[in-house]
């Protein structure tokens, strides 16, 4: 008899698992749950209620460039956050432990700049993981951002990377394209008109009319109200948005940049 019993359980168990367990296979929850992941993975800007913006500095660091830009933010005692190459942070970890020392963030930006877009998760790994270990050595701490190169990177990629490395992916808003030398007007004007409150601000320290442009750019965002936080600062300040993600709204730059399929759309950063 309990024999059986244990075999109506049996029956019984199955067929509520496999009642159950489909419906979150099936594909109306899936559709629905990726834009909501989506919106918390990656950003072109934060919402915030205050005049708080991020400028970052992709690229380096550069032996001659970053310590002269290290030296110009702390005349203007402002933090920014670095996107570093893991290669360049085993070149350079004094001047990365500097940046560190000093109040700014330290964020991935691969080993070597490759496009994410078209490569196996196994290289993906690697090219974080070394990052990874290489700015933990330089400071003593493992960075939480990403920015994938050129911008370029997959939704599967985005998601598996939040869930390996627990990284949030940081694209951009205001881009002064400074990676084809415009000249250090150019730069700041670029800046000065594309930023408002929450902005992510793309530039790179490896460019000398970058530097050059910095301390007249840095006054002028600060005469036009802006206080300069961190782009994980930044982040801990995202106030509600409605009706929908402001990363839907802002961000025609990155958003440009952003589809996988188009290699190169950003060059430069
Ligand atoms: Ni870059």
């Amino acid at each position: 008899m309990s024999i059986y019993r244990l075999l109506f359980i049996c029956v019984a168990t199955l067929i509520i698992t496999v009642a159950f367990g489909a419906e979150p296979a099936s594909p109306t929850p899936r559709e629905t749950r990726a834009p909501t992941k989506e919106a918390k993975v990656t950003f072109n800007a934060v919402h915030v209620d205050g005049p708080y913006i991020a400028m970052t500095f992709d690229d380096g660091p550069s032996a001659t460039l970053t310590p002269k830009l290290l030296d110009i933010l702390a005349a203007h005692h402002i933090k920014v956050t670095f996107f570093v190459l893991g290669e360049n942070v085993t070149e350079h970890p004094e001047i990365v432990a500097r940046a560190a020392r000093e109040g700014h963030e330290i964020a991935s930006h691969s080993w070597s700049h490759p496009n994410f877009a078209k490569m196996s998760l196994e290289s993906v790994r690697s090219q974080l993981q070394r990052t990874d270990d290489a700015i933990n050595n330089a400071t003593g701490k493992r960075p939480t951002l990403f920015r994938p190169p050129y911008g370029s990177i997959t939704e599967r990629e985005k998601h598996w990377i939040h869930d390996e490395f627990g990284y949030d992916v940081i694209l951009w808003d205001v881009d002064p394209l400074d990676w084809k030398r415009p000249g250090p007007a150019i730069v700041r004007s670029r800046i000065l008109k594309e930023t408002r409150p929450g902005s992510i601000v793309l530039s790179h320290d490896i460019h000398p009319g970058t530097i050059e442009a910095m301390p007249s750019t840095l006054d002028q965002l600060e005469a036009k109200g802006f206080k300069f936080v961190t782009v994980s600062e930044l982040l801990a300040m995202a106030s509600p948005v409605t009706p929908y993600p402001k990363a839907e709204a802002v961000g025609k730059t990155a958003a440009k940049a952003a589809p996988p399929a188009v290699p190169g759309s950003s060059p430069g950063d």
